[in-house]
């Protein structure tokens, strides 16, 4: 409830039987479903199914031949019709009541909540997640919904100005307008989800275009909304290609406010995009852009070893990698170098790499040939720039699977330590002490997360002081922010906004005004 504060709700506790027997069930009564799992994925605008268009399919990536939906796609005409019926439904829902508009958000949340094996099920079967990563990113997006409804009550409560006597001055915020909101697959409900609820609750209306790979689980969102009577035309759906839909979206002369999270050539041509003044457009469009990382954790030579490598293995080849936040470099002093490699590489043939659907899942499958494809470049390059050692285990021949692997003895400028690969492939880096590793964990583009394991008080110190990151973890793993708690996202290449699940996000989506009044 509004009057209580926001709580960040559990993950499910798969070791317990009876919880696990019970996301084993929701999984089996989705996948004995005759195929596609989820018949239809439809744009949705103005409070309208529009059930005409041309179809695309989405897939499991453990077994590429199995159609988890299909989708029927928009097209530029249906972006047109979709700012329309947002920019149609901006008056009323601007002037709805702060604690109303919070409310729908924790109402949807109480639906998903309400579904979340179901939800998560999908996941697995959509993104290849394997089940506690599914389970953590339905978590999240609720807490966004959460987390924003309560941050929104006090912004609106105002902010207390200087007032002389004889003056009253106050300062509010309003809405932008119609946002459009561009998502990635690999969180495919929880970051959609944040930056529309966040856009929502602040009193915009939106359009929301999800990723290719991910439509089904995306529209949970819309269908949350719609069970709890969101007006029409407030949240708008448009499944469709990037450069299509999504380039058109961005374009728009009626859209105010672009929240994007994805890759950084994306990011930085919708940026390029948006800056351009279109016939007709009658503000500044604001780009929120949340991009990749190339993240660093640092090993102290007088590092707990066993807390370093599960929280190494688990930030590099959680999920398979595919986290803006997983960790893609380790540096280790040369000190204690030998026993952290080989303790990593020796934890890394533990992993179980398989079928999602499985519960004892480490490890799934990329989400497309595609990455599948980029990951062999990288690591083909690793191997002939220096060594490459892959875990001895088993993949099904099915499937976008690709084994965990370590990279060594790699050149300083080698594209493998400089460029975001976004798979489970971790390179290696050995400095001579505590300032080289600084250095190097600095030495990108990029400052998204950033680790350090030590024991030395004064070594962690220095670290919080030098390190060039967003999400900066001690002695845990690098990933999996959980809102309200560690609001995240970088600077430098890694993105311009300010972070997700924190306390100043909702400003982005609003303009500030103030009244002074003689009194
Ligand atoms: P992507 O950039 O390929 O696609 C993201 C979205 O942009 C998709 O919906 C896509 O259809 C759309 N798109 C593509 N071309 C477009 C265009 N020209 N105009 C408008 N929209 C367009 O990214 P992805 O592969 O879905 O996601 C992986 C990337 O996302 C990685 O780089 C990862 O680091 C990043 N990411 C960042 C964060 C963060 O919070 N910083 C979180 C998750 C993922
Ligand atoms: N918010 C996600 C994480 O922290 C990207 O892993």
């Amino acid at each position: 409830a509004l009057d209580q504060p926001y709580q960040h709700l559990g993950t499910l506790e798969f070791h317990r039987p009876h919880v696990s027997a019970e996301f084993g069930r929701a999984l089996q009564a989705i996948s004995s479903r005759s195929k596609p799992y989820f018949p239809l994925t439809v744009p949705y605008v103005g409070g309208r199914e529009i059930d005409r268009g041309a179809k695309e399919v989405s897939i499991n990536p453990a077994h590429p031949g199995d159609v988890v939906s299909e989708v029927i796609n928009a097209t530029s005409e249906l972006v047109d019709e979709a700012v329309s019926a947002a920019m149609a439904a901006l008056s009323d829902w601007s002037r709805t009541p702060i604690e109303r508009r919070a409310g729908y958000l924790m109402e949807a949340a109480r639906w998903m909540h309400d579904r979340r094996k179901e939800i998560a099920a999908l996941e697995v079967l959509e993104a290849g997640k394997p089940w506690k990563e599914a389970d953590a990113d339905v978590v999240e997006a609720i807490d966004f919904c959460n987390y924003y409804a309560h941050e929104m009550v006090r912004l609106g409560k105002g902010v207390g100005l200087l007032s002389p006597k004889g003056e009253h001055n106050d300062m509010f915020y309003r809405p932008k307008g119609v946002a459009a909101v561009i998502g990635p697959w690999n969180f495919p409900l929880a970051i959609p989800t944040g930056m529309t609820v966040a856009a929502l609750v602040a009193g915009n209306t939106v359009v929301l275009k999800p990723a290719e790979q991910t439509p089904a689980t995306a529209k949970v969102l819309v269908d949350a909304f719609r069970a709890v009577g969101l007006p029409d035309g407030v949240l708008n759906f448009l499944p469709g290609p990037g450069e299509e839909v999504g380039a058109h979206l961005v374009r728009h002369k009626d859209v105010a406010v672009v929240a994007f999270t994805g890759s950084r050539s994306v990011g930085l041509e919708i940026i390029e995009t948006a800056s351009k003044w279109q016939k007709g457009q009658v503000h500044i469009k604001k780009v929120i852009a949340e991009l990749g990382g190339k993240d660093a954790i640092i090993v102290d030579s007088d590092a707990d070893l066993d807390q370093v490598v599960p929280g190494v293995i688990y930030s590099a080849f959680g999920f398979s990698g595919q986290k803006c936040s997983a960790c893609s470099r380790l540096i280790v002093l040369r000190s204690s170098a030998e026993q952290v490699i080989s303790r990593v590489i020796g934890a890394m043939d533990t992993l179980l790499v398989g079928d999602p659907q499985r519960p004892e899942t480490d490890m799934g499958p990329l989400i497309d040939y595609a990455s599948q494809q980029r990951l062999k470049y990288y690591s083909d390059m690793a191997q002939s720039q220096g060594e490459v050692a892959t875990a001895k285990l088993a993949i099904p021949d099915e499937g976008y699977y690709v084994l965990p692997s370590v990279a060594l003895e790699l050149p300083k400028e080698s594209p493998v330590l400089t460029e975001e690969i976004f798979g489970p492939l971790l390179a290696v880096e050995i400095a001579e002490d505590l300032e080289e590793a600084v250095w190097l964990a600095n030495s990108t583009d990029y400052a998204l997360t950033a680790g350090l394991f030590s024991r030395s008080p004064q070594n962690i110190e220095f670290i919080k002081n030098e390190l060039l990151a967003g999400n900066i973890y001690i002695n845990r793993h690098i990933t999996g922010a959980v809102p309200g708690r560690h609001p995240f996202g970088g600077f430098k290449m890694s993105g311009i906004g300010s972070k997700s699940g924190g306390p100043d996000y909702l400003f982005q989506f609003l303009d500030p005004y103030v009244i002074s009044e003689n009194t």
